[in-house]
């Protein structure tokens, strides 16, 4: 449904995206990460087809967005990292204007409206004008905008930001409600965890370079591959266990706690399942002995170090 072939665009000497290669299915949600400038407008902006790339092209619903622009636009919302509202206009107003820029039939627009307001939980204010509404609510209200067209391929830049957690939840709720009804979503955002539960995709893109994408489990297996993230606690003589542990396996990055500890290591499974033998042998009584999952945040600092440092 999006298909990115060596997508790249440069400004002057600036490269700000760098051969981009992307495939998105039908009803993916693809979660576009990375930090302040690392491409993701510019990708965003390329896709909905306010700029040109200066190399490479993309492809929404089959359709190019270098040569059949018009195309991509009737499959295509849009919702920009920064917009504007009308003001002196009232929500319903403000849809319906959108409605007929879309060029929906008039006949239409009264329901269209009342649907895409109770979509986005907004019926209520209906009848507000749109500059006394809270952040959270023009940014659903132009989520709002963006579904008039029923597009199959939603295009989100930073949905959340500025939004407060409750917003944000409720923000996830709606996306999540979206991506059932059988949309393709790429959603840009800073922030990991916010993606992950409705993503199934995600990509986490830095200087201009997409330096992981797949789902979300293979990149977290990506990024612990061959390592465990081992907790394990025991009921007694928790700094003396500590020490057969270190004696029995390589570990680093211990962390410890009143009655256990958690370390990172690459010894095989095989390996741990002998330490949990020794461990219950000497007497120590394990009661916890797991893996724990690395965390997305953990690997957009692993993902991107390579760059930074
Ligand atoms: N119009 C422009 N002229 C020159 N450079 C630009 C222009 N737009 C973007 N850039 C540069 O391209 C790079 C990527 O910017 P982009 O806006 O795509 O990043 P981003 O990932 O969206 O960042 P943020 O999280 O801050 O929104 C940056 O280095 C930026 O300075
Ligand atoms: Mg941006």
């Amino acid at each position: 449904m999006i298909t990115c072939r060596n997508l790249s665009k440069s400004y002057g000497d600036q490269i700000a995206l760098k051969d981009l290669n992307l495939t998105l299915e039908a009803g993916d949600a693809f979660g576009f990460i990375g930090p302040n400038g690392a491409g993701k407008t510019t990708t965003i902006r390329i896709l909905a087809t306010l700029q040109d790339p200066s190399e490479g092209d993309a492809w929404i619903g089959g359709h190019s967005v270098t040569h059949e622009p018009e195309a991509v636009r009737e499959v295509l919302g849009y919702m920009p990292d920064q917009f504007g509202l009308y003001e002196g206009l009232r929500c319903w107003e403000y849809l319906e204007f959108y409605a007929a820029a879309y060029r929906v039939p008039r006949r239409r627009w009264a329901s269209l409206v009342e649907e895409v307001l109770e979509l986005t939980d907004l019926i209520q204010k209906k009848q507000a004008f749109v500059e006394t509404l809270s952040t959270g609510m023009r940014q659903r209200l132009c989520l709002a905008k963006t579904l008039l067209h029923d597009p199959k391929v939603l295009v989100l830049d930073e949905p959340a930001s500025g939004l407060d957690p409750r917003a944000r939840i409720e923000l996830k709720l709606l996306l999540k409600e979206l991506s059932k009804m059988g949309k393709t979503l790429l959603v840009s955002s800073h922030i990991l965890p916010e993606l992950a539960d409705f993503c199934n995709k995600v990509g986490i893109i830095e200087q201009g370079r997409l330096l992981a994408s797949g789902s979300v489990n293979s990149i977290l297996a990506q990024a612990s591959r061959d390592r465990y993230r081992l907790r394990i606690r025991v009921l007694q003589r928790c700094d003396e266990a500590r020490q057969v542990v270190e004696q029995q396996l390589e570990a680093s990055d211990l962390e410890v706690s009143e009655d256990g500890f958690v370390l990172t290591t690459a010894v095989t499974l095989e390996g741990q399942a002998d330490l949990l033998d020794k461990l219950v042998r000497d007497g120590f009584r394990p009661i916890e002995f797991a893996h724990l999952k690395t965390d997305l945040e953990q690997i957009f600092l692993e993902v991107t170090q390579g760059l930074t440092a």
